[in-house]
């Protein structure tokens, strides 16, 4: 069991909470998701979903869109909570990259809390950035 320090489970209770206010008549399936930003504040979020599937929103991305619309721009941790503890999908993960760095970390949890840390750069090496930051790329 992975040995979680008091500001994980308090993120890891606000995703938990937050995610019994998701909406998901069609999926059946809530996941609740939580931020800390730089300054210590913390947002949550909820799966919203919608009769036109594609525009449901994800629950990492509502958090993380609460926490931007209030003026923070750095993530220090996310949690996610699922039944089956998923991990974010991809388009979570760019827009945590988005307002993270490959050393943000991220605790993914199921209900019976088996929890797992892992960080940005793990679920996500190699994001897209406007700018290459790495060495240029060789013209062959
Ligand atoms: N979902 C999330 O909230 N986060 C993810 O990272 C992946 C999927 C939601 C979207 C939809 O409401 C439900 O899970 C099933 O795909």
């Amino acid at each position: 069991m992975t040995h979680l320090s008091e500001d994980e489970r308090t993120l890891l209770d606000a995703a938990r909470d937050a995610r019994t206010r998701a909406y998901t008549p069609y999926s059946g399936f809530p996941v609740g998701a939580a931020v800390e930003v730089d300054d210590g504040r913390l947002y949550s979020g909820a799966n919203i979903e919608n009769a036109a599937y594609p525009q449901t929103v994800c629950a990492e991305r509502v958090a993380i869109f609460k926490a931007v619309s209030e003026g923070a721009r750095r993530l220090r941790r996310v949690a996610v909570v699922s039944e089956s503890g998923a991990s974010p999908c991809g388009g979570c993960r760019s827009v945590m990259a988005e307002f993270g760095d490959p050393d943000t970390e991220v605790l993914i949890s199921d209900l019976d809390g088996h929890t797992r840390r892992t960080t940005l750069g793990v679920l996500l090496p190699d994001a897209f950035e406007m700018a290459a930051r790495g060495p240029t790329l060789s013209s062959e």
